[in-house]
């Protein structure tokens, strides 16, 4: 039951003071050993809000003790913040840009004796992203994959959407921009969902990884890294940025999100090579 002061808003009721923030980030880490200091505090006050309207706390008091006693709330506040939304061949007009250049250039400058081509999809929720990456090899680069093998990496820090996208399972939201060519050749009706044949499956390996650490990973020849920062501070946005630059040669290509750009020293460490599509390659 919500309790409401007439003139105040719920908005104003829900609100978020840094106390409160510190204490909720406290109870993760306690209880989930998940940190949050790395993401921007406006948006998390404004997912945990999300949580406190869905379990009707009328103040942010109320929904640290309902956190405190309920095992289930903290798995949800954990899911709502670690936002896993995605889709396949989300902004089309990239992977057209990754079917026509990106990929002809990147098969083209990779020597095939010394090298296999290595993929990174970092923070890849449920798999929609790294396995549109595989439908395109595999509908387009078949000849080439049998000289020189591709390997998808695909990481993120919630190790229950991995288990998902392992598990390849998918409601129609998420394939609203799927070729209907590609819908009939990689997926099969599955109960209420469509699941992804092992063809694509096998093409994918899933890991835990927080790309606060990236620089630790190997080397690779194409990130993509898209709707992710933007959820970060500034600075860390920076230093995930470098790591990235770190594990990319010369001439390896970074693909962040539509409302995510390089910052700050980074800048100098890329260049653009398709702005619109958010597409850089490393100096
Ligand atoms: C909005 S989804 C982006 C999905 C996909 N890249 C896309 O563009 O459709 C953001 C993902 O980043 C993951 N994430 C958040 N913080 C992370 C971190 N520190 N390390 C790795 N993944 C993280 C979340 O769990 C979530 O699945």
């Amino acid at each position: 039951m919500s309790h409401i002061l007439p003139g105040h808003s719920l908005v104003d009721s829900l609100q978020i003071n840094d106390d409160t923030l510190a204490e909720i980030a406290m109870i993760l880490k306690m209880r989930r050993d998940f940190g949050m200091s790395m993401y921007k505090d406006k948006c998390m006050k404004r997912r945990i809000a999300i949580r406190m309207r869905s379990c009707r706390c009328s103040d942010a008091a109320e929904y640290c003790n309902l956190l405190r006693q309920s095992e289930q709330e903290l798995d949800h506040l954990k899911k709502t913040l670690t936002i896993h939304v995605s889709q396949f061949f989300r902004n089309p007009s990239m992977f057209e840009k990754l079917h026509t250049d990106i990929l002809p250039y990147l098969f083209q400058k990779t020597d095939i004796a010394r090298n296999n081509l290595r993929f990174y999809s970092l923070g890849c929720a449920g798999g929609e992203e790294a396995y549109s990456l595989g439908i395109i090899l595999r509908q387009f680069y078949s000849r080439q994959l049998m000289d020189m093998p591709v390997e998808i990496y695909a990481y993120d820090i919630d190790n229950d959407i991995l288990e998902a996208a392992a598990r390849a399972e998918y409601n129609e939201d998420r394939l609203k921009d799927l070729p209907d060519s590609c819908r009939e050749r990689y997926f099969v009706p599955n109960g209420k969902c469509l699941k992804l044949t092992a063809e694509i499956r096998d093409m994918v390996s899933f890991n835990q990884h927080n790309i606060m650490n990236v620089a630790a990973l190997d080397p690779c020849q194409l990130v993509l890294c898209r709707n992710t920062l933007i959820y970060f501070t500034r600075q860390d946005q920076e230093k995930i940025l470098r790591g990235i630059a770190h594990i990319l040669p010369t001439g390896g290509i970074l693909v962040l999100g539509k409302a995510e750009t390089l910052v700050g020293d980074t800048r100098q460490l890329f260049t653009a090579v398709c702005p619109v599509e958010r597409v850089y390659r490393r100096l």
